[in-house]
């Protein structure tokens, strides 16, 4: 059957109220799917699936204390904890980078592609990693290369949001949402890492705080071998020194050398039709963009492309050079 079949008996099915036909053929859609290599939409289906059943589980009013009653609770405290949960389409491609820093993480993929191998000989999987560095640098990005390359979900968690409320329940949460990341195979990705650390600010309980970090200090050192948790932060010296240990991999991303620098201004110029009239004005413009970031260069430059294209009387010429004195315009601006 082709995925189109699959849809159109989806369609039949649901709008039937058939839910037993429904559920079969949407795990033949998932399979069929994996086979044809759409991980993500296959992906993306289970958890759809997975969500559906817990629905009707928790659908209507619950007694207190019966099974539905704390599952209803366990998803209201999960849902707090979870920015979202996506698939992730990059690649390696994607992502401007040393060659050490390439491998480092290529090795870092291999070790769960090769995870059973690992096994065999009882050696210890890496996967615990944090990004840190500068901001606009590819933190973020690495994370989601990383979740496009092993083909997994991820839950993006929101450790600002449960730190500032209710903090005497986050030790709680945070077990609920590792127990469930991992049945579930989905990477954890804590985005902003160091929000753990402004706890201290927030409030005077230090008592409270201590606990939250020994928390994930235990949940790192339980981490199922085969379950993977990704942090990011730009602010290092905010994070325990005991937090950061649990770390098997810390990656500093960092400002772009001049090399990166052209490697980013042509990646982001091959998705246009525009290149530099010539190597001088390139080099010129990668000598003004050294200290700034590879978010605030690639923002210039589409600024510059869609500026340059607004300037032009015939857009539909094969050779569309970029108006390379706005470009500097721009970065002379970010530098300020
Ligand atoms: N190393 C990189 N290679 C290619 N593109 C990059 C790189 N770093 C940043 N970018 C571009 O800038 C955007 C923003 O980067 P990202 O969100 O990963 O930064 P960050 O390090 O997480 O910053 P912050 O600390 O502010 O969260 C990316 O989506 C990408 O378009
Ligand atoms: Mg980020």
């Amino acid at each position: 059957m082709s995925q189109a079949d699959y849809i159109k008996d989806i369609a039949r099915f649901g709008l039937e109220n058939d839910q037993d036909q429904l559920l079969e053929v949407l795990s033949k859609l998932i399979e069929h799917s994996r086979q044809t290599k759409k991980v993500n939409l296959a992906l993306q289906l289970q958890s759809i699936l997975k969500e559906g059943l817990r629905a009707q589980q928790t659908k209507g009013l619950a007694t207190v204390g019966s099974k539905k009653y704390y599952l209803k609770e366990d998803d209201r405290a999960l849902n707090e904890l979870i920015i979202e949960k996506l698939t992730s389409d990059y690649s390696f491609e994607n992502l401007v980078c040393s060659a050490g820093i390439k491998e480092e993480l290529t090795y870092f993929v291999q070790e769960h592609r090769d995870i059973e191998l690992l096994n065999k000989f009882d050696l210890p999987v890496s996967n615990r990693i944090l990004f840190h560095g500068p901001s606009g640098c590819g933190k973020t990005l690495a994370s989601y290369v990383l979740a496009g390359e092993l083909d997994m979900m991820m839950y993006v968690v929101n450790l600002g949001a449960i730190v500032s409320s209710k903090l005497g329940e986050t030790s709680k949460n945070l077990s609920k949402l590792f127990r469930q990341a991992t049945s579930e195979n989905c990477i954890i990705f804590f985005d902003e890492f160091d929000s753990i650390g402004k706890v201290r600010d927030y409030s005077q309980d230090h008592g409270e705080m201590k606990r939250v970090v020994n928390t994930i200090l235990q949940l790192f050192d339980y981490l199922p071998q085969n379950s993977i948790v990704i942090a990011a932060t730009n602010q290092m010296q905010m994070i325990d020194d005991a937090l950061l240990r649990r770390f098997d991999m810390t990656i500093n991303l960092g400002l772009p050398s001049n090399s990166q620098i052209q490697e980013l201004i042509e990646k982001t110029l091959t998705k246009s039709p525009f290149k530099f009239r010539t190597k001088k004005e390139l080099a010129e413009i990668i000598k003004l963009s050294e200290g700034l970031s590879f978010y605030l260069i690639q923002r210039s430059i589409i600024t510059a492309i869609k500026r340059t294209l607004f300037g032009l009387k015939d857009v539909e010429k094969p050779n569309l050079y970029l108006d390379s004195a706005i470009l500097k315009e721009l970065i002379l601006k970010e530098k300020v």
